[in-house]
């Protein structure tokens, strides 16, 4: 198969968890006979360091022409510290992704076994979660109507959905649910919120054009308390914008690393696939970033490719990693490695399904710590 892949690596740790995920789709192309080529692009801080717009022309046409886009990060402290700046990497992601028409971002939140001691909740609460999340992505308060008045003492940032909105995303989450524990979960503010009574309806409308699914409807208060106490009770959750944000990121640190968790961004135009986590500028260049997020993240692409075989054996190899007791800093791991020696091991991975870690690591010279 050949596909053109636009890679937007962005800022601070970006790139080098970005040149990890590029590593491992080489290994995949080479073991299964691929073709990705790739055309790299400027996103974020750095390209308005360099051209004054956080998505260059340039950027959106390779994005628009290609496959797939696989994204790093983008974010720098200097706009962080200066909310009202009139530039800001942050609209970058968001026109790419309106431009896009990216309306449903995918985030899975699985945990490892070997890592169920560096989740924050106990090991018992948290073992055995496997929840993907369903976040509207190109509707809701993000985008609506923002503003001050007069005397700019007061401000609005308006809330819209249309129906056509929510049952497109709702329909991927159904049906993806179909492939799973057949549970989906709404996650809205209906006793306060007409957006959220639209979506109540909508969706308890579509779901009994799948009798199969066990469907509920639970208010985002009370999502955000289960989602850390009884993990293990949603299979897909599907949600506006903001409460996505929000839930995905609450949910990011159950399996212990925000360093390992993917995700996809689908839509209307080319797909687009991230880790879930920022751009970390105090570790941009110090080679200790997890690139495991951005490594699966390539494997949700290869997925969208068709390539099934091709996704699972990236994921085998990331867990194999990880059984073994290799990983970057933040995990604390029995056998510690750098970003890029991490890269080196599952592309070897892919490489080769019988790979000896302990001796490859000898012989291939990936580590200098055994
Ligand atoms: C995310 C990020 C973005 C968002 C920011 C960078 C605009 O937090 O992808 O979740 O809020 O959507
Ligand atoms: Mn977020």
């Amino acid at each position: 198969m050949k596909k053109k892949i636009a890679v937007l690596p962005g800022d601070g740790i970006g790139p080098e968890v970005t040149e990890q995920a590029i590593k491992v789709l080489d290994a995949v192309a080479d073991r299964y006979d691929h073709y990705f080529e790739y055309c790299y692009c400027q996103v974020g801080a750095t390209a308005i360091d360099s051209c004054g717009n956080p998505l260059p022309d340039e950027t959106l046409d390779a994005c628009l022409h290609g496959d797939a886009v696989l994204f790093g990060a983008i974010g720098h402290p200097k706009y962080d510290n200066d909310p009202s700046a009139p530039v800001r990497p942050e609209q970058g992601l968001l026109k790419l992704r309106k431009s896009l028409g990216l309306f449903a971002n995918i985030r899975p939140v699985a945990t490892y076994e070997k890592l169920l001691h560096l989740s924050p909740l106990r090991e018992e609460r948290v073992k055995g979660t496997d929840l993907v999340i369903y976040r509207e992505l190109t509707g809701g308060i993000y985008f609506g109507a923002k503003g001050r008045n007069e005397t700019k003492t007061e401000a609005y940032d308006h809330c819209n959905y249309a129906d056509y909105e929510i049952e497109r995303i709702a329909r991927l989450a159904f049906e993806h649910a179909m492939t799973r524990r057949r549970k989906v979960t709404l996650v809205d503010k209906a006793n306060v919120l007409e957006t959220s009574r639209l979506w109540r309806e909508r969706v308890t409308q579509m779901a009994k054009e799948y009798p199969e699914i066990e469907f509920d409807c639970m208010f985002v208060d009370n999502a955000a308390m289960q989602l850390i106490q009884y993990p293990t009770q949603f299979d897909v959750m599907l949600t506006e914008n903001m409460f996505g944000d929000i839930l995905s990121d609450e949910a990011s640190v159950l399996p212990g690393s925000m360093g390992l968790l993917p995700s996809a961004s689908v839509g209307q135009k080319t797909a687009l696939f991230e880790p879930i986590h920022g751009s970390y500028p105090q570790a941009a260049g110090k080679d200790i970033a997890n690139p495991m997020a951005a490594i699966l993240s390539g494997a949700m692409l290869l997925d969208h490719f068709g390539l099934h075989k091709e996704a699972n054996a990236v994921r085998t190899s990331v867990t194999k990693i990880l059984e073994a007791g290799i990983g970057t800093p933040e995990l604390h791991p029995q056998i510690a490695c750098g970003c890029t020696q991490i890269g080196d091991l599952i592309a070897l991975a892919v490489y080769d399904e019988n790979l000896n870690l302990k001796k490859a690591k000898i012989e291939e010279r990936v580590s200098t710590i055994i």
